[in-house]
């Protein structure tokens, strides 16, 4: 998605670029400075100061060519009251005052406009409130800032929400189609791990402790290089070494936030342990490997292989499943075969 920044000092727009790329196209422009580039789609993000009246009337000067821009996000520091009202006088669609809030925003509009493009999806609210807590979250673990376990929770809530009014398929269809990479992964493992968990009749506290862990399993990916974690292809093997660190990462980050319980931590660091030791990051064996772990990792495993990808084609539900059947030895059968509801009902 192309983020247009208007901004009134040319020092801002390495830290925007910093935050924002090179997961948005960021288009800078310095108010009085050249023309104004006319761009139809996208977000406009206008960062300047409101209280002067010579950079309100420029901005509005741009704003009257970018009428086609219909979200203007104004970037208002420290929420001070006339600035806000000014930017809502000027068209903004919304006010936003930290990093934080820049990034959950864009999340919303990026999967509010994917929806807006094609077909009306049932569950684009809970899919974007759930990728916005999952872009917040990291962030956060990204920027060494503590990550704020009501992200993790509020994904998890409305995902389950989703799951059992609208059931699994739909979700798996919408997520697949409106979300790319580690979003579309996390939103699908959790997907998955909650209708596994309600299909085998599970209490609505153990529904929640596996949706939480499966929201949080892949959290150490924030710390992997994107040159490794959005590499289209193969890994080397030196790239696969780092990101076979993320299970101890993601352990690491979590480890000291309250609310956290054990379980969790356990399927953060053990999601990719094998009951036959084969497995990383402590090659466990199977009497050392939860019950939850051992489902996270079903549910892990399914999701990866359905994941829809740019540069793969999207395996079945049917083959997916074909696959988990053969890694005997590596999960548990009892738990694959119950797992054939959950992969291949509609
Ligand atoms: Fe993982
Ligand atoms: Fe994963």
């Amino acid at each position: 998605m192309l983020v247009l920044f208007l901004t009134d000092e040319l020092g801002k727009i390495p830290a925007i670029r910093a935050m924002l790329e090179p997961r948005y196209h960021v288009v800078p422009q310095v108010l009085g400075v050249g023309d104004t580039q006319i761009r139809s789609s996208g977000v406009l993000m206008v960062d300047a100061d409101l209280r002067e009246m010579v950079r309100v009337e420029q901005i509005r000067l741009v704003l009257r060519e970018l009428s086609c821009m219909t979200e203007k996000l104004f970037v208002v520091p420290n929420h001070v009251r006339s600035m806000i009202a000014q930017a809502y006088a000027l068209g903004a669609t919304a006010v936003v005052s930290r990093p934080k809030e820049i990034i959950l925003k864009l999340a919303e509009i990026e999967v509010a406009e994917k929806a807006a493009q094609t077909d009306f999806a049932i569950t684009s609210r809970e899919i974007a409130d759930g990728a916005a807590a999952f872009a917040s979250m990291f962030s956060d673990a990204r920027g060494g800032r503590p990550i704020n376990i009501s992200d993790a929770e509020r994904a998890t809530s409305e995902i389950i929400d989703s799951i059992a009014q609208n059931g699994l398929s739909a979700w798996l269809d919408d997520v697949r189609r409106y979300h790319e990479g580690t979003y579309q992964h996390c939103l699908l493992v959790t997907g998955v791990a909650v209708g596994f968990a309600l299909d085998i009749g599970f209490s609505s506290l153990d529904v929640r402790r596996l949706g939480m862990a499966a929201t949080l399993h892949d959290i150490g990916k924030a710390r992997i290089p994107l040159s490794v974690l959005d590499k289209p292809g193969r890994l080397d093997p030196a790239e696969e070494e780092i990101m076979r660190r993320h299970p101890v990462i993601g352990h690491e980050l979590l480890k000291d936030i309250s609310g956290v319980s054990a379980e969790i931590l356990d399927g953060v660091r053990h999601h990719h342990e094998y009951l036959d030791g084969s497995g990383y990051p402590d090659a466990l064996r199977a009497p050392e490997i939860s019950d939850l772990v051992r489902l996270l990792t079903i549910s892990d495993i399914f999701a990866a292989l359905i994941e829809s990808r740019p540069y793969s084609p999207a395996i079945s539900r049917q083959d997916a499943y074909r696959i988990l059947c053969g890694m005997d030895g590596k999960l548990e059968r009892s738990l694959v075969k119950a797992f054939r509801n959950v992969a291949l009902v509609e």
